[in-house]
């Protein structure tokens, strides 16, 4: 696949291809999805909704709490179809259900969610206020929204990026949050480092689909914590923004 067949795939995966790029995609970002999933601190009976999951192979998690339910909205047919067959004992139990559709335009009446992710998806909004005030819209009062993207820094490098991405730095996602309406903003880092079979610290994680840099992991700012001193490599991107909707 050329990076730019890549690009379209990570933009919409569709077709002969869009099972082994969400495949991919599962493995390279199943961490950070966790991880934001976790940031939500998802309660019993919330109402969680993940837009652009790929085919939602994290649902799961989100769920762990009793009375909880996932909707995933996706833009590709063939994810939702994908989604839809994966997880087909939870939508039988009522418990999850997955559309199509685009952030932008989302159909459900106002305050339906208590929770929200995106992750990797920032990078293709054409304009993201729309986005974000959209999934805002659907939010209850009180509501949290973690949204997740890859630092600039690293993402630039990467060959699929020319074609069609728009990254983002911190600072403008929280511009763009605040614009929106979003209070009670938080930043997270999120760092990875994988031992190889040879006690080395590698990347595991294929480049092409790698969200983050590759690098000395940047300080850690959450909770005021440096990372460990032993780290030689690390994936550092950002875990941007958890935010509540205003009263
Ligand atoms: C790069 S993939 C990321 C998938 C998964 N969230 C991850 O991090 O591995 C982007 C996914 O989001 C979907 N997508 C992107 N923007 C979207 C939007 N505005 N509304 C719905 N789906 C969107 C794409 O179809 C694709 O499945």
């Amino acid at each position: 696949m050329t990076p730019e067949q890549l690009a379209a795939q990570l933009r919409c995966p569709s077709g002969e291809h869009a099972v082994e790029v969400a495949d991919r995609m599962n493995e390279a970002n199943g961490p950070l999805t966790v991880r934001a999933i976790g940031v939500l601190d998802i309660q019993s009976g919330d109402a969680v909704l993940e837009i652009g999951p790929g085919n939602a192979a994290f649902a799961p998690d989100a769920l762990r709490r009793p009375g909880t339910h996932y909707t995933g909205v996706d833009w590709s047919g063939d994810m939702v179809a994908a989604a839809q067959r994966r997880h087909a004992g939870l939508v039988a139990q009522g418990r999850a259900r997955f559309l199509r559709g685009s952030s932008d335009d989302l159909p459900f009446a106002p305050g339906s969610f208590d929770r929200a992710l995106a992750v990797n998806t920032l990078y293709f909004w054409e304009r993201p206020q729309r986005h974000l005030a959209a999934i805002k819209r659907i939010l209850k009062p009180g509501g949290s929204f973690c949204i997740v993207f890859g630092d600039p820094g690293f993402m630039r490098d990467l060959p699929f990026v020319p074609f069609g991405f728009t990254l983002y730095e911190r600072e403008m996602v929280e511009r763009l949050l605040d614009i929106a309406g979003f209070v009670d903003v938080q930043a997270h880092d999120h760092h990875e480092t994988v031992t190889g079979n040879n006690g080395e610290t590698v990347a595991r994680l294929p480049p092409a689909v790698r969200p983050c840099r590759l690098s000395r992991p940047a300080p850690a700012i959450e909770e005021g914590r440096s990372p460990p001193k032993d780290r030689t490599a690390g994936e550092r991107c950002r875990c941007g923004s958890l935010s509540s909707p205003p009263r």
